[in-house]
């Protein structure tokens, strides 16, 4: 199981005293998830998702997934924020780390390629270089099915499916995830004949990574996606429990609203693992669009270690003090590595001879941790044991269930994000979007400025 240590963040919220005054606070915000009557209680559709979810589709999931590994060489993924970032979090912790230059034997799968979360003229080009000759699969995955990110991406991919494989062979290549019955991505599914899937209507992007958003990707990598539920199942019995001194879940999200009421307002997630980055990415968007809005939350920030302690590591332990760290270790990574023992020892390195690289890495975590504590950054210590499907799916409830708890706490609603509409009507005016012609002249003076 996942364990949570906050004993390094006490000194800096008034002692365990101040965790355990929370309790009442924490009790109404998990009443307010389970009963569903908090705000944005229509989007709590991922809370029993690991139980309740559509059996049927899941069988579909796996049998495309099987087909793409079968009759591709790529899978392509578009899409963006929530649609994109669970599947890459969870493709590259349990992946190959270097899928893209591994043969597909080693990789022991498909070549699965992200496009669609960006407008990179440069980023979309150079990967149409990289599948040329190569046989394709697509995943298109929007929600909303109007993204503009992912609608750019899917009108060229799409093309070029048609062109390859003609209309009715790009058909049984091209899967859509989107909304049961609404969009545009869905009208065009239905018109073309496209295998759909569905994102469910009160599980928003973010939370969506164990729906058909995450796991027709993750299943077309080779990952074990029965297990991946299995331990998201596991944690949403495990993290309902209270008092609050049995649920580590609810811990994390007591303790982070004590060292924001402390003046910590950014939390900086900490790997030893470089392919946890897409772990930290997904973490990111789930506690910023979640908790960043009335003015409110904590900045969520990361860094990989040890890279980062050579760039980011000076201003942690002695830069202005305005985070903590959240620590996530694994203790038993994928794989092993001996140092070996050298002869001449001109490096002064003999002393590590024989040790496996982890150790060495568990060691930098520990000395890094006491180090930045006594730099006056408080620490929490999430303890992942293993790199497996079993238990990223108990660690990504963990984190999904103490962001809705943490931001009931904040008293926001954790479910919605107006703010990502701003720059979308920006955008759109500016680009003479049909029906944005006012803002368009105002905002062009604003520019001329
Ligand atoms: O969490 C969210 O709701 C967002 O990040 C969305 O996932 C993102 O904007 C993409 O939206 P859609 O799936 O509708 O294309």
């Amino acid at each position: 199981m996942i364990t949570f240590d906050y004993q390094n963040a006490l000194d800096f919220i008034g002692g365990e005293e101040a965790v355990a005054r929370m309790e009442p606070q924490v009790k109404a915000a998990s009443d307010m998830l389970h009963k569903k009557n908090g705000p944005g209680n229509d989007f709590l559709g991922w809370l029993d998702l690991p139980t309740n979810y559509d059996k049927d589709e899941f069988k579909r999931i796996t049998k495309a997934a099987s087909k793409i590994r079968r009759d591709s060489d790529v899978l392509i993924v578009i899409g963006i924020g929530g649609s994109y970032l669970g599947a890459r979090a969870v493709i590259e912790l349990l992946g190959h780390s270097f899928a893209s230059a591994a043969t597909k034997k080693v990789r022991k799968s498909p070549l699965i390629l992200f496009c669609g979360n960006s407008i990179s003229a440069t980023y979309l080009a150079d990967m149409m270089d990289i599948i040329e000759g190569k046989d394709i699969s697509l995943n298109i995955i929007s929600k909303s099915g109007t993204t503009t990110e992912p609608a750019i991406a899917f009108r060229i991919l799409r093309a070029y499916m048609e062109n390859k494989y003609g209309k009715k062979g790009a058909k049984e290549r091209i899967y859509a995830t989107t909304d049961k019955a609404k969009g545009a991505l869905k009208g065009l599914a239905d018109k073309e004949g496209y295998e759909s899937f569905v994102v469910p209507d009160d599980v928003g992007g973010r939370f969506s990574v164990l729906t058909a958003v995450g796991l027709l990707p993750i299943a077309v990598a080779g990952i074990d996606i029965k297990e991946l539920m299995k331990g998201a199942r596991d944690a949403s019995k495990a993290y309902k429990k209270l008092p609050l001194s049995e649920n580590p879940c609810y811990q994390y999200a007591a303790v982070r609203n004590c060292l924001l009421r402390s003046g910590y307002s950014t939390e900086v997630m900490v790997n030893y693992e470089p392919s946890f980055h897409f772990m930290t990415e997904w973490w990111k968007q789930l506690y910023g669009e979640s908790e960043g809005k009335d003015r409110r939350g904590i900045f969520p920030a990361g860094v990989d270690n040890t890279t980062d302690l050579h760039s980011m590591g000076q201003f942690i332990q002695d830069g202005a003090r305005i985070m903590y760290e959240t620590v996530v270790q694994i203790d038993q990574p994928r794989r092993t590595f001996l140092i070996p023992n050298d002869k001449t020892n001109l490096d002064g390195l003999n002393f590590l001879s024989g040790m496996d690289m982890n150790e060495v890495n568990a060691k930098a975590m520990q000395g890094t941790i006491l180090a930045h504590v006594d730099g006056k950054v408080p620490n929490l210590l999430i303890h992942m044991p293993d790199q497996t499907a079993y238990s990223l799916g108990e660690l990504i409830y963990f984190f999904e269930k103490a962001c809705g708890i943490s931001g009931y706490l904040l008293a926001v609603n954790p479910f919605n994000q107006p703010g990502v509409e701003a720059y979308k009507k920006n955008m759109f005016a500016l680009l003479g979007k049909p029906g944005y012609e006012d803002q368009k002249a105002a905002l062009e003076a604003r520019l001329k400025k």
